[in-house]
């Protein structure tokens, strides 16, 4: 069991923040997970973050090595690593939001449900912990299988009493973060300007990029629509299979993380009109968890957004993905529950 402070000292960290605006809040932002192949470049983009002012690490192993790390930076936030059970308390105590890249990731020839009998457990045990120890903080789920890791968190903090379905998020947004990439290679548009939401579940068919609502738009073949579909659908496993057994989206990762915790953070924060796609409790399909544009707000989700117009080929796409995000759904519900 080990703990440790970066080099700011608590005076430092008191001076710096009396001489702050005031007009940022304080937040503190936990990584369960952060030494790890994701945990830690996200722990330095978070570190880059103006939003944090405490940064929380937390693994079984080599945090202590990470923050103190990352705690050199001249960045706003304070750095603290813990390491094993023992610490997982102090880690969570007090944090705003929670991001959750614990956990094994795939190798070539396995499907993210092949992740479910280890991740569950693991997930199972931070979030009771969660519950116990900062059961007010925002959840963003990164753990796979997310289509059923997502679940299995609602079910244990509803066990727990303190569910609120406002706070829990799967995180997809590397599904967006892709399709923009891929779209804008194949549309000839600045990707810097590209907007494509994508909705559904975070696993092969299940994700469900709605290229008719890309922005800008750009006339583009049925052929090639279904090819950047695809494309995105398996873009994971492009990186598996890439990588030959050495893990998978880490880099690509961390930046969706860095990027989706930062709208969780703005909407705390009161920013208007944050909108970005996330797997959550959901109302607008039949599936009690789905993907799609929702707002954030002081309390996490404040609208989780219609679907839209779809094109033939994405309602299609839509009624196909449902049988699998279901039967991913109730295996993490009845994993929670046995
Ligand atoms: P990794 O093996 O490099 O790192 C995982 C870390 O989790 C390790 O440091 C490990 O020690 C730690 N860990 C294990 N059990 C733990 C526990 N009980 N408490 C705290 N930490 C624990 O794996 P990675 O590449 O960082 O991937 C992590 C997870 O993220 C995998 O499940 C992967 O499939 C998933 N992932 C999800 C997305 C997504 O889009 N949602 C993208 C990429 C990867
Ligand atoms: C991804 O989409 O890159 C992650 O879910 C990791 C994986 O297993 O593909």
């Amino acid at each position: 069991s080990m703990l440790v402070r970066s080099s700011a000292s608590a005076k430092q960290a008191v001076t710096r923040r009396s001489f702050s605006s005031g007009s940022v809040p304080e937040r503190k932002v936990a990584i369960l997970g952060a030494a790890g192949g994701i945990g830690q470049p996200l722990a330095l983009l978070m570190k880059l973050n103006p939003l944090v002012s405490s940064l929380s690490l937390y693994d079984i192993a080599n945090t202590p090595g990470v923050a103190a790390d990352v705690g050199h930076i001249n960045t706003r936030s304070d750095v603290a690593g813990y390491m094993g059970d023992d610490n997982l308390a102090k880690a969570l105590e007090g944090a705003d939001l929670v991001i959750i890249p614990a956990g094994v990731p795939r190798k070539p020839g396995m499907t993210r449900d092949d992740l479910f009998n280890i991740n569950a457990g693991i997930v199972k045990n931070l979030c009771t912990a969660i519950a116990k120890y900062c059961p007010h903080a925002l959840i963003n789920m990164i753990s796979n299988p997310v289509n059923s890791t997502v679940p299995i968190a609602a079910e244990i903090f509803k066990k727990a009493g303190m569910y609120d379905e406002k706070k829990l998020f799967g995180v997809t947004t590397l599904d967006v973060v892709r399709a923009k990439t891929f779209y804008a290679g194949k549309a000839n548009v600045p990707v810097a300007e590209v907007n494509v939401p994508v909705i559904g579940g975070h696993a092969g068919v299940t994700i469900l990029p709605l290229f008719s609502q890309a922005s800008p738009q750009a006339n583009l073949s049925s052929d090639v629509l279904t090819a950047l579909t695809k494309r995105t659908q398996d873009g994971g496993t492009e990186v598996v299979e890439a990588k030959a057994g050495k893990g998978s989206a880490t880099l690509s990762m961390a930046y969706a993380g860095a990027l989706f915790a930062d709208a969780c953070l703005k909407g705390l924060n009161g920013v208007p009109d944050v909108v970005e796609c996330s797997y959550v409790q959901s109302t607008i399909t039949e599936l009690p968890f789905f993907a799609s544009k929702v707002r954030l707000g002081k309390n996490g989700v404040e609208e989780v957004l219609d679907l839209g117009p779809l094109s033939d080929y994405e309602k299609e796409g839509l009624e196909a993905l449902k049988p699998e995000l279901k039967s991913s759904i109730e295996k993490g519900v009845k994993f929670a529950n046995q």
